[in-house]
């Protein structure tokens, strides 16, 4: 918890101003019943009222008043200055989680989970945030109360004040016998918070699947579970407070009702004055308070420990792919090379690409083929370095990957991935994620390149049509278009297209692939297609084969010379009688 003060360093002067105001608040109010004790010995004293104790006790009534509205005034201004601190430093802790969750690679996450970074994200934040709260209003206040509450009654009373010799030790010894079992018991309920996002979140974003195989039930019971869960959890922890609250409140009155005995007994042996009691009874109500009050912020510290400590992992954790050595801030122009470069996936036993070796000139259109799982998408997902290489190197531009700031290398690799999404918002907002900047000519322009114009246009809100969760509201090829038209806005060097045209026509995609061509021809466009349609045409095609380059070459070379391409070549052939009118006229 300490550890994630700095980040409320912001905040320091309303975190600190809170407290001394706090004082201010506690300074008067201990005040009021010593005024109060005085007009009841004036009272008392005087027998009848004459001019003179009326005006006495007008002055004490002002006094009282005064010291009254001195600590409201405290008080209000302490309790704006701590929210502001408490609520600054928790979104501060937000900011500080999302940009560091920014900065994560793809394994970085699966470590974690989305619905457990969801968590720390919201609740954990929330616990730790509360604490920070409760500190700076209570951390000086209650026992600045209770000291001072006690130091009065001590003084006005020593023999009121031993009653307090049992019952301060007792709440103590509750205190310490509790709260590592709540502790345990509020560690399992935040796991399980984890298991509930999860839950809602696979649910929720997945609900088109759930419906479409009819597993509503089946989600319902799994949900039903990880609610259960979560609440036997919070119900566990909340029974320590179901039994710790009432034996609190015995200590509390019995300790009040000792004290009523004995300063009974005091007021009839003529030792206590009877204002002075009403002082006393004040302070004592204060003293427990304020006590139970410093216990229940220990409590609650100890309680934020296993969240701030759910917080700490994210923040201290490395993101496995750094840019923290590279210098390199432009890339050159789009040449690719792959030197024996050997790629393993973290926890998987064998590399999944074994020494590939190939060469890509700037400006060249290069198909890659082979079968579904021969690691086609792993291959280029290294040349954006969305991974690293486990042996060998991948050269950008001439330069290895890893010497690029990823931010500069990002921006001139852009990529369309095989499981591409788009975002709620308009057909526009969702294309300028490629260029923020982009005027409405240059989205028509990457529009009419990626052949989703046409179709853009017949929307009755053209550009401007909302998308809708997801990108629902368009067909899975007009999506793959938009997505193609996004990743051109950007204007790479290099383009990416993996499998993203496996949902439109051989005609459209022949279309696309003219576009590309005439359109960027500087670009170098990496094409992953199943269909030999959407390769044939390129100056190179690279065959995997198990996570091996088989070979590279033009069409004509490998019809002649490869096997695998032949077979797949002549498996697709037969049946599309027009493949060569449509999907191969360029
Ligand atoms: N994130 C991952 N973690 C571990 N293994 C993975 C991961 N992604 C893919 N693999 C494995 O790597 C191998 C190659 O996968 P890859 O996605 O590169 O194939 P692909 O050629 O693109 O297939 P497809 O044509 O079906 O898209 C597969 O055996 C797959 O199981
Ligand atoms: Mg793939």
């Amino acid at each position: 918890m300490f550890k994630l003060l700095k980040y409320a360093k912001k905040y320091i002067v309303p975190a600190i101003l809170s407290p001394v105001l706090m004082v201010g608040e506690v300074v008067f109010e201990l005040m009021i019943p010593l005024v109060m004790a005085d007009i009841i010995t004036l009272i008392q004293q005087e027998g009848g009222m004459t001019d003179d104790s009326m005006n006495k006790m007008l002055r004490l009534g002002v006094r009282m008043l005064i010291y009254a509205l001195c600590s409201l005034f405290c008080g209000s201004m302490a309790a704006r200055a701590a929210s502001v601190a408490g609520m600054g430093f928790g979104a501060k802790l937000r900011e500080v989680l999302m940009n560091k969750i920014q900065t994560f690679s793809f394994s970085n996450i699966d470590r974690f989970s989305t619905a457990s970074l969801i968590t720390r994200l919201t609740t954990d934040v929330n616990t730790v945030q509360n604490t920070f709260l409760m500190m700076i209003r209570m951390l000086f206040r209650a026992p600045v109360m209770f000291v001072a509450a006690l130091a009065f009654t001590i003084k006005m009373s020593p023999e009121v004040s031993s009653a307090f010799l049992v019952s301060l030790p007792l709440i103590t010894v509750i205190l310490v016998v509790f709260a590592p079992i709540a502790l345990k018991r509020f560690k399992k309920m935040l796991e399980m918070f984890d298991g509930f996002n999860a839950s809602i979140q696979e649910n929720l974003t997945n609900v088109r699947v759930v419906k479409s195989f009819v597993r509503e039930d089946y989600e319902k019971d799994k949900f039903k579970k990880a609610n259960d869960n979560l609440m036997n959890a919070a119900l566990n922890a909340e029974k320590l407070m179901i039994l710790g609250q009432p034996a609190l409140m015995i200590i509390m009155f019995g300790t009040i009702l000792a004290i009523l005995y004995i300063a009974a007994k005091a007021i009839s042996a003529e030792t206590l004055l009877l204002g002075d009691f009403t002082a006393i009874y004040t302070y004592i109500m204060q003293i427990l308070m304020n006590f139970l009050m410093i216990i229940m912020l220990i409590a609650q510290f100890f309680m934020s420990q296993a969240s701030a400590k759910r917080i700490l992992e994210v923040i201290k954790e490395v993101p496995d792919i750094s840019d923290e050595n590279a210098t390199e801030t432009v890339v050159r122009d789009g040449s690719i090379e792959f030197k024996n470069v050997t790629f393993k996936y973290s926890g998987a036993a064998n590399p999944i690409i074994k020494n590939a070796n190939v060469k890509i000139n700037s400006g060249e259109m290069v198909g890659i083929i082979g079968a579904t799982g021969s690691a086609k998408s792993s291959l280029v997902q290294l040349i954006a370095r969305l991974y690293d290489t486990t042996d060998g190197e991948v050269l950008v531009g001439g330069v290895n990957v890893k010497d690029y700031k990823i931010h500069a290398l990002r921006e001139e690799v852009s990529m369309v991935l095989q499981k591409n999404v788009l975002f709620s918002g308009t057909i526009a907002e969702n294309l300028r994620w490629g260029n923020k900047n982009a005027t409405d000519e240059e989205l028509v322009e990457a529009c009419k390149i990626a052949d989703a114009h046409d179709f853009v246009s017949s929307f009755p809100d053209g550009y401007n049509t909302d998308l809708g969760q997801g990108g629902v509201n368009v067909s899975g090829g007009q999506k793959q278009r938009l997505c193609i038209a996004r990743a051109i806005l950007k204007k790479p060097k290099i383009l990416i297209l993996d499998d993203s045209t496996s949902a439109v026509d051989t005609f459209t995609d022949s279309k696309i692939r003219t576009g590309l061509r005439s359109c960027i021809p500087e670009t170098t466009k990496i094409i992953i297609a199943q269909r030999i349609s959407s390769v044939e045409d390129c100056d190179k095609i690279i065959i995997l084969d198990n996570g091996e380059i088989n070979d590279v070459g033009n069409h004509e070379e490998l019809i002649s010379r490869n096997e695998i391409y032949k077979d797949i070549y002549d498996s697709q052939q037969k049946g599309s009688d027009d493949f060569d009118l449509q999907g191969g006229a360029l």
